[in-house]
C-alpha cells in the first residue's frame, strides 16, 4: 500500500458561527456606514479607517470572543502558546460588481476575516499558492487534468454565513474575486505575538 505525506501544509482555520448571525449583521449595519475610505484598485471596495482595540466596546467584544481561536491557531504556526494581540480591525464594504485585488498582510503574523453579511457565492475569499519568481513557468494546466492539492493555484474558503471566521498566514495570498451578489461587508484583522524564539534569538513586536 503506496502512502502519501502531504509535507509542510499550511494551515488555514474556519470557526463557523463565532458571533449570532443577529450580532453578525448588527454590527454590518452600524460599521458599514463608517467605510469612507475610498479603495485605490476597485471604486465599489470602501474601508473604515483602522481601528484598534479599545476604541469600541462591541469590537473589543468581538476580539475577546476571537482570542482562544487565536492562540490555538497561533500554536498551529508557532508550537508554542504565544501571548498574541490583534493588533489593528477594519471594515470591508465590498458592494456588487467590486473586488478586493490579491494582496497579503506585511509585518503580521495571522490575519483573520470575520464575516458580518450574507457573501454571495462568487464573492468567497479565495487563496493563492505563491506567484513564483521572474523565472520561466512549466505547469500543466488544461482543460482535462485534474486538479488537487498539489497543483491548485487557488483554492476558494467555503461559502461563509454572517458571524464566520477565517484564520490564515498573514503571508498567505488572497482576494476577492468579483462580487456578483449584494454588498458584503466583513471585519478583517491581524495579529502578533508578543515574541518570537529561535533558539536563543529571539524578536519582540510592539502592540
Ligand atoms: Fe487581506
Amino acid at each position: 500500500m503506496a502512502e502519501i505525506f502531504e509535507l509542510f501544509p499550511t494551515p488555514v482555520m474556519r470557526i463557523p458561527a463565532l458571533l449570532s448571525a443577529e450580532a453578525a449583521l448588527a454590527l454590518s449595519e452600524r460599521l458599514s456606514l463608517a467605510a469612507s475610505v475610498a479603495n485605490q484598485r476597485s471604486p465599489q471596495l470602501s474601508h473604515t479607517r483602522i481601528l484598534r482595540p479599545g476604541e469600541d466596546t462591541a469590537l473589543d467584544a468581538v476580539v475577546g470572543q476571537i482570542g482562544p481561536h487565536l492562540q490555538a491557531f497561533g500554536q498551529l504556526l508557532f508550537g508554542e502558546s504565544l501571548r498574541w494581540l490583534v493588533k489593528e480591525m477594519w471594515v470591508n464594504v465590498l458592494q456588487h460588481g467590486g473586488s478586493q485585488s490579491l494582496h497579503n498582510h506585511a509585518n503580521c503574523f495571522a490575519s483573520g476575516v470575520l464575516y458580518l453579511s450574507p457573501c454571495d457565492a462568487s464573492a468567497c475569499t479565495r487563496f493563492s499558492r505563491p506567484l513564483g519568481g521572474a523565472e520561466f513557468v512549466f505547469r500543466n494546466t488544461h482543460a482535462s487534468m485534474e486538479t488537487g492539492p498539489f497543483n491548485a493555484d487557488k483554492w476558494n474558503a467555503p461559502l461563509p454565513a454572517p458571524g464566520d471566521l477565517i484564520l490564515f498566514p498573514s503571508y498567505l495570498l488572497h482576494e476577492v474575486p468579483v462580487n456578483l451578489g449584494g454588498e458584503r461587508v466583513t471585519l478583517a484583522f491581524n495579529a502578533i505575538p508578543d515574541r518570537l524564539d529561535a533558539w536563543g534569538y529571539g524578536v519582540g513586536f510592539e502592540p
